[in-house]
């Protein structure tokens, strides 16, 4: 797939890992010491903030806000000018793919994203327009690229795709109704197309974030929101194998850049299918799943990022404060980690538990040195 995919010619960036003035999030991911812990929020862009919602007013569609680069860069610099963070995230969605894949993506203002066209029979994968898709893709390149060129070489840039399974959850189901229930049914029932369905999205994905690299991205997250609603018996699969059709596409097409994966139901995952392969460099948690142990587990091999309950934050500073630091007290934050929330910031979070949130985790470095 790589070879029809466009590339936008000079634009192109070199997918060396760059120099970097802050490096912090990239040591940590290579398994090197840092002399703070790297802290980045997932979705640290969006609602919660003012000045989102004045950007956000003046565009109906969500969809056609993020293909204008130049909101696309000022949105994701918005938390940056705020908060003391060590990563920036493009502005995007994962829902693009289902849309480059012509499936008619609408963002419904109380029901979020709505699937027009949804997979209903096996026949509806093989009419997908799966080798044009990276054609329509290309104003998310443009998105890294332009947030790079603002960025300079001041902070990594992370570049982001959804999983396989999490796509296809919402590219069978339409809509989170029943949690995926349409989906899952359709798993089951048709298992051979499933997989094969999670192939063809695994090359797209691999395609769309070695493309990311190439425009600037200096480390590649893929978010799988709901590993956790399948069965055991079927996250390896499902799940599991995906992660690791990508991570070798990455490394087969040279691609230097870290894979973060972030697993919303952890719970379900192996430890030991973890521990006989590295299928990425590091991996996110969610609240659900004991750090500590987690941390014991699998470092050094994967870099841990999370857990706090985003919901913590809506408690206020103080909440916030005591158990970041609960959350830290069991682990060697300087080394194999990232402080991060367990999913993404909620729309109405008070700012004051963000700042105590980035705070604690620099009080605590501080206590710890003495
Ligand atoms: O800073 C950032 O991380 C912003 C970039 C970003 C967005 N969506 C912007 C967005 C990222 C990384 C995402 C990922 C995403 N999108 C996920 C995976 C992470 C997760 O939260 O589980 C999922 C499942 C989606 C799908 C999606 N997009 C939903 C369910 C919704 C509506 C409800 C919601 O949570 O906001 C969106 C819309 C969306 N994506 C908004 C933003 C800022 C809100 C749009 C608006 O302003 O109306």
């Amino acid at each position: 797939m790589s070879s029809q995919t466009p590339l936008t010619g000079s634009h192109k960036q070199e997918s060396k890992l760059r120099k970097l003035q802050n490096d912090r999030l990239i040591k940590a991911l290579k398994q090197q010491a840092v002399d703070r812990t790297p802290i980045w929020l997932m979705r640290q862009a969006g609602r919660y903030l003012d000045e989102y919602q004045q950007v956000r007013q003046h565009h109906p569609n969500f969809l056609s806000m993020c293909r204008c680069s130049d909101t696309t860069t000022e949105l994701a610099l918005q938390p940056l000018r705020r908060f003391d963070l060590d990563a920036a995230i493009v502005f995007s969605d994962i829902l693009t793919i289902p849309e480059a894949l012509d499936m008619g993506v609408h963002f419904q203002p109380e029901q979020g994203p709505v699937i027009a066209s949804p997979i209903n029979e096996p026949e509806d994968i093989d009419n997908l327009p799966f080798h044009e898709a990276p054609f329509k893709l290309n104003y998310v390149y443009h998105a890294v690229q332009s947030l790079r060129d603002a960025l300079g070489n001041r902070l990594p840039l992370i570049g982001f795709s959804g999983s396989p399974w999490s796509l296809a959850c919402y590219m069978i189901s339409g809509r989170n109704t029943q949690n995926f229930q349409k989906a899952k049914r359709f798993s089951f029932a048709h298992p051979q197309a499933t997989r094969s369905l999670l192939e063809k999205l695994s090359l797209l994905i691999s395609d769309y974030l070695i493309q990311q690299a190439h425009h600037g991205a200096d480390v590649l997250f893929l978010i799988d929101t709901w590993g956790g609603i399948l069965p055991f018996s079927h996250y390896e699969h499902f799940a599991l194998d995906p992660l690791k059709i990508i991570h070798s596409q990455l490394r087969q097409q040279g691609i230097k850049q870290p894979l973060l994966f972030y697993s919303k139901g952890f719970s379900s995952l192996h430890p030991n299918i973890l521990k006989k392969q590295s299928l990425c460099q590091g991996l996110a948690i969610d609240w659900t799943v004991d750090l500590a142990n987690t941390y014991r587990e699998l470092t050094p091999q994967y870099t841990i990022q999370g857990n706090l309950d985003p919901q913590v934050l809506l408690a206020g500073p103080l909440a916030t404060q005591q158990h970041t630091w609960q959350m830290l007290k069991n682990i060697h934050p300087k080394k194999h980690y990232i402080a991060s929330l367990g999913h993404g910031i909620l729309p109405n979070t008070p700012l004051e538990s963000i700042h105590a949130f980035i705070d604690t985790v620099h009080s605590f470095n501080h206590a710890n040195e003495r």
